[in-house]
């Protein structure tokens, strides 16, 4: 079969899939707290997400990153993760990792090693206890920071995601940084994306640019550009004084569609080709409708034909433009 190229010649090598849309925390930005989930009976069966993946990593997919949800609440996981190993050891697969909330690292760390992951990406926007427990509405920050001792002990590159938000982890720019120095692990900071109908939404009274939060940095630090990119959305600087590297995803102020060679799949198997956009497809009913993979890569190829130039989120005019409906949790992120 052969590879996914996209109608603007982007070629896609990365794949992101959700393996759950549940969740042990409640981030205020990303769900509502009486959030409904899905019915089990929907989610693919980790065969059936074997079978997709597998599927992609035929068509050129190279990186395969877990999410949620919190990919680790779902049963049996750690199952999927070791069927995966096969393809990293056959050398189709480059990356097999996963971005997670941290709660369950301490228990899962040793196993995903075993599995062939060899980075984490954990979400964490403040080191105050009090915050994390009012950001998160349900998480403990020392159980969060248990895992990634857990998963650094375990030899898991770890690299801490943080969304930037005004007026609640502003002040902790540096503190978050020299904790991030201090542990030997990069730092990538998201700008907040109008997302899901959360209850509570200032999209744009939260909203900080992370050109700012550059321009803060460089008044403390050497801030040098760095030309390497990890596979995925963020711009990476680099601070002369520590050897960090600092990631920035900024699809408000500087939307970096052009560049993208990555899709999505929810844990019901549907395949949503931008995440700023509500046009998806449904690979669930061809996986299911035969055993014939070539049915299954079929669909994939006409799915990967419809994928758009970029999102149309947009907070220049003052207002939330180009918002989706959907909840982050339900495509990963
Ligand atoms: P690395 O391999 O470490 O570069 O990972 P990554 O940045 O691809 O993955 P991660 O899960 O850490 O992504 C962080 C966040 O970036 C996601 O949760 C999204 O919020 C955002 N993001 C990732 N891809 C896209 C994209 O294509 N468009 C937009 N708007 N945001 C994205
Ligand atoms: N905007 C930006 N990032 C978000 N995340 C969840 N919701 C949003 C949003 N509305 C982040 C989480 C996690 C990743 C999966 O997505 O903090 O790092
Ligand atoms: Fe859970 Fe992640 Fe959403 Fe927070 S951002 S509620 S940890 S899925």
């Amino acid at each position: 079969m052969t590879q996914l190229i996209d109608p603007f010649a982007r070629a896609i090598k990365y794949l992101r899939v959700s393996v759950t849309d549940r969740c042990d925390f409640r981030c205020v930005y990303c769900m509502s707290e009486n959030m409904q989930f899905l019915p089990k009976k929907d989610l693919l069966t980790l065969e059936e997400l074997d079978r997709m993946c597998s599927a992609f990593i035929r068509l050129g997919v190279e990186k395969l990153r877990i999410t949620g949800g919190e990919p680790l609440v779902r049963r049996g996981i750690m199952t999927f993760f070791d069927a995966m190993t096969r393809h990293l050891d056959s050398g189709a697969l480059k990356e097999l990792t996963l971005t997670t909330n941290g709660s369950q690292l301490a228990k899962y760390a040793d196993d995903l090693y075993a599995a062939g992951v060899r980075r984490v990406n954990v979400s964490l926007d403040t080191l105050d206890d009090q915050k994390f427990a009012d950001i998160t509405r349900w998480g403990r920050l020392p159980q969060v920071i248990k895992g990634i001792d857990a998963a650094q002990r375990a030899g898991l590159r770890v690299k801490i995601n943080t969304v930037a938000l005004k007026g609640f982890n502003e002040n902790e720019l540096f503190t978050l940084q020299s904790w991030c120095a201090d542990r030997d692990m990069d730092l990538t900071f998201i700008e907040v994306m109008p997302m899901g109908d959360i209850g509570n939404e200032d999209r744009l009274g939260q909203y900080w640019s992370l050109s700012d939060l550059r321009a803060r940095l460089a008044e403390q630090f050497n801030v040098s550009d760095l030309a390497e990119r990890s596979g995925g959305p963020a711009r990476y600087v680099q601070l002369a004084e520590t050897g960090q590297k600092i990631g920035f995803i900024t699809p408000m102020s500087h939307n970096f569609c052009e560049s993208c060679n990555r899709v999505r799949i929810t844990c019901t198997g549907e395949i949503f080709t931008c995440l700023g956009q509500e046009g998806h497809s449904d690979l669930r009913a061809p996986l299911r409708a035969s055993d014939d993979d070539a049915v299954l890569e079929q669909a994939i190829h006409k799915a990967i034909g419809l994928k758009p130039k970029g999102h149309d989120f947009d907070y220049s005019r003052q207002s939330v433009d180009g918002r989706v409906s959907r909840h982050m949790s339900h495509t990963g992120g």
